[in-house]
């Protein structure tokens, strides 16, 4: 019997990684590519999921963090720190103990969902809460990590991209081809950079004809990238990308120049509708933040930018149960019955 061995042995010859690199991993990557079908209905192309919530952590960070962390281990890092809205540092945490590290989180103060903030507790992260946002977060993290015996495993770490970037590799590898086009979420820019540094090596070695159109979303709110200059205060409830000053700006703007994309904004309204369109119409729960991409793609849909018959990958990147206020919020109480068959069968509509 075998599984799926984690990004590092599975892409090991795409990866910065030799024979004596320790290998920390919890057999990330090999996420589920799933065709759906109302968004097809939809726009009338053929939209699949790439459900990066289906990680060990429950995001895709695990991708970049499971190299991260080897190559940290394999430097003789003993500690790591990040700055992060909650899913960076769940991943760190989680592969700092398979690393035998000490983990510290930095985090903004009251801005990030409660399974994230379980997920470092629980892993025995050192947390600090920031009285700022991620950006403050960030450089306080690259400034500890310059001055103090700790090793930085944000973004700005190269070795986190080329982990992530695997997730493109996937996508090809099941499609056959890149899809026409690929939409994804942005908020620090990592992810957008990564794809495209995936999708660019796969052609160029020839296992794929072509490149996709890079179609990414930030939060209206929090929409640096779209207006062309940093957001001091940024905000929306998709706290994972409710960031003003992306540490990878260039290369997403590059990513999206390069692929003949765009980059957009959806408001909290659009990201919620199809937050919720998700889990009740394709069966997948993602947090807020991942349907950024979806609203992305309606979007552009009801403005006729999605031509008929394409296909579409959209990254779903973070797992519904990190933050599931959302699906709590304004949904209808469910209703206590006794111990009756009669009394249940009336409530549940089938008497
Ligand atoms: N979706 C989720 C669920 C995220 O957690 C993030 C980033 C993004 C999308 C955006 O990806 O930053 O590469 O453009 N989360 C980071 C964190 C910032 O700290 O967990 P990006």
């Amino acid at each position: 019997t075998h599984q799926w061995r984690g990004i590092i042995e599975e892409y090991r010859d795409r990866l910065p990684v030799t024979d004596t690199t320790p290998v920390v991993t919890l057999r990330e990557g090999g996420t589920p590519l799933v065709p759906a079908q109302v968004l097809s209905e939809r726009t009338g192309c053929e939209v699949h999921l790439k459900v990066e919530g289906a990680n060990p952590t429950g995001s895709f960070k695990d991708r970049g963090m499971t190299m991260a962390i080897s190559k940290a281990k394999e430097e003789g890092a003993q500690a790591v720190i990040c700055a992060s809205t909650g899913n960076t540092s769940a991943s760190a945490a989680a592969y700092a103990v398979r690393a035998g590290m000490v983990s510290a989180v930095l985090v903004p103060q009251g801005k990030i969902a409660l399974g994230k903030m379980g997920q470092a507790l629980v892993h025995g992260a050192k947390i600090l809460q920031v009285d700022g946002n991620f950006d403050d977060c960030l450089t306080l993290a690259r400034g500890l990590s310059e001055n103090y015996p700790v090793a930085l495993v944000n973004s700005v770490n190269p070795v986190r991209i080329e982990g992530q970037k695997t997730a493109a590799f996937e996508i090809v590898d099941m499609l056959g081809d890149a899809p026409d086009i690929h939409v994804l979420p942005v908020g620090n820019a990592g992810n957008i950079t990564a794809y495209w540094r995936g999708y660019r090596e796969y052609a160029a070695d020839g296992l794929a004809s072509r490149t996709p159109r890079m179609w990414g979303f930030q939060a209206s709110g929090s929409a640096p990238l779209v207006r062309g200059e940093v957001v001091k205060d940024p905000s929306t409830i998709a706290t994972a990308i409710r960031i003003g000053n992306p540490a990878s700006w260039e290369y997403a703007i590059a990513a999206r120049d390069e692929s003949g994309g765009f980059i957009d904004e959806v408001t909290d309204r659009e990201i919620l509708r199809a937050y919720r369109l998700l889990a009740s119409q394709e069966g997948v729960f993602v947090e807020p933040a991942s349907a950024a991409s979806v609203a992305g793609l309606l979007k552009a849909a009801e403005q006729g930018k999605v031509d008929p018959g394409q296909r579409i990958v959209c990254t779903v990147t973070g797992n519904g149960l990190k933050d599931p206020d959302w699906a709590v919020a304004g949904a209808p109480q469910p209703v206590t019955v006794p111990v009756d068959a009669a009394a249940a069968a009336e409530r549940l509509g089938l008497a």
